[in-house]
């Protein structure tokens, strides 16, 4: 009985964020690893705050004026590559993003973006640390160039989709034949903080991983990187529906991520922090799971429709839809 009632006084905060984000923009733009870029080498896909830029720099969470995300506090960016339909005429299209499941209906493409504790259960009864202002990170490397790297990527993954509802398997690189319900990619962040960085020269000496795969648990942060932060996490749902037919006859993979990466070994992310004051630690101390977070327990929040018209301005100006003859920035 005593430590029933030691482990009620201390009950763990429990808080896990799950949430979607509309379609900021798609352009050649990269403030984390090629800032000042415009452009920057390849295309990107973009949810958040309106304060992206092709360089950020201070406090973004008080920059912002609006954002795609659901709640309405988090200024934050968050990025991936775009994904290529190859013809086998040689010219390219690009693959539509749609909403995923569970979502609230109408979200213009986006992603959902995941703060959990531990897994979704429980946040291993240790504190979470919210990231500071100025805070980013990446995860993967578009030069990955074996499977056996893209397998020790722990957390980066595909999925083949029957239904916006599959999760499984997660597989280390492209699908092998066509997707019923399109192909989902999965990055799963880094969590444990050396403590002192905000970045580093590679955006990403300053964390380390112990991811497992999928949501499972993570293992204990090494005395190295000590501080336990949330555990972010992005889900991407690209419509392949309408190339079904125009698989090649050989049965090669046809899709192609940005930056020329035919197989998906490179699949890679970038985060930017940008919550505003205190409004993530809050989250993370409360006891609120996924949209019980809304709508003022503990976090602000906003309609659809409101996620919808948050916009940036065209920067890079480049044609991106119809059939091209290369991707934006790429010879291939
Ligand atoms: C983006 O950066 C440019 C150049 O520094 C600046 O003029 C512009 O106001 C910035 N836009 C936003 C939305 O911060
Ligand atoms: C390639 O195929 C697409 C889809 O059928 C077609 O619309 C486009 O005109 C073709 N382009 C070339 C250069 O053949």
């Amino acid at each position: 009985m005593k430590s029933l009632s030691l482990f009620a006084l201390a009950a763990p905060a429990q808080a896990a964020l799950r949430f979607g984000c509309s379609t900021l923009t798609i352009q050649r733009l990269d403030p984390i690893v090629e800032p000042g870029g415009l452009p920057s080498a390849h295309l990107h896909q973009i949810v958040g705050g309106n304060a992206f830029n092709a360089t950020m720099d201070g406090d973004v969470g008080e920059r912002g004026s609006c954002t795609t995300c659901t709640f309405s506090e988090d200024f934050s960016n968050y990025w991936t590559a775009v994904m290529f339909f190859k013809h086998a005429n040689g010219t390219y299209k690009r693959v539509p993003i749609m909403q995923n499941t569970a979502l609230p209906n109408g979200i213009n493409g986006g992603m959902t973006v995941y703060y959990t504790q531990q897994d979704f259960n429980s946040n291993g009864n240790q504190k979470i640390t919210a990231f500071k202002p100025g805070f980013r990170m990446t995860v993967g490397s578009p030069t990955t160039g074996s499977l056996s790297d893209a397998k020790g990527h722990i957390g980066l993954r595909f999925v083949c989709l029957q239904d916006k509802g599959t999760r499984f398997p997660e597989l280390p690189d492209f699908p092998t034949k066509a997707c019923k319900g399109g192909i989902m990619t999965v990055h799963h962040f880094p969590s444990c903080w050396d403590g002192k960085n905000l970045d580093s020269p590679d955006h990403q000496a300053h964390m380390y991983a112990t991811t497992k795969e999928a949501f499972a648990a993570a293992g204990a942060c090494p005395a190295s990187h000590p501080v336990r932060m949330p555990q972010v996490a992005y889900e991407t749902l690209w419509d392949t529906t309408q190339f079904d037919k125009l698989w090649p006859a050989d049965g090669s993979n046809p899709f192609v991520l940005s930056y020329g990466d035919t197989k998906g070994y490179g699949t890679h992310a970038d985060y930017l922090f940008g919550w505003k004051g205190d409004s993530l630690q809050r989250a993370m101390d409360d006891k609120c799971m996924f949209n019980a977070c809304e709508n003022g327990k503990p976090l602000k929040s906003q309609n659809v429709a409101a996620m919808n018209k948050c916009a940036v301005k065209t920067m890079v100006n480049e044609n991106l839809d119809g059939w091209l003859h290369s991707m934006p920035g790429q010879k291939m």
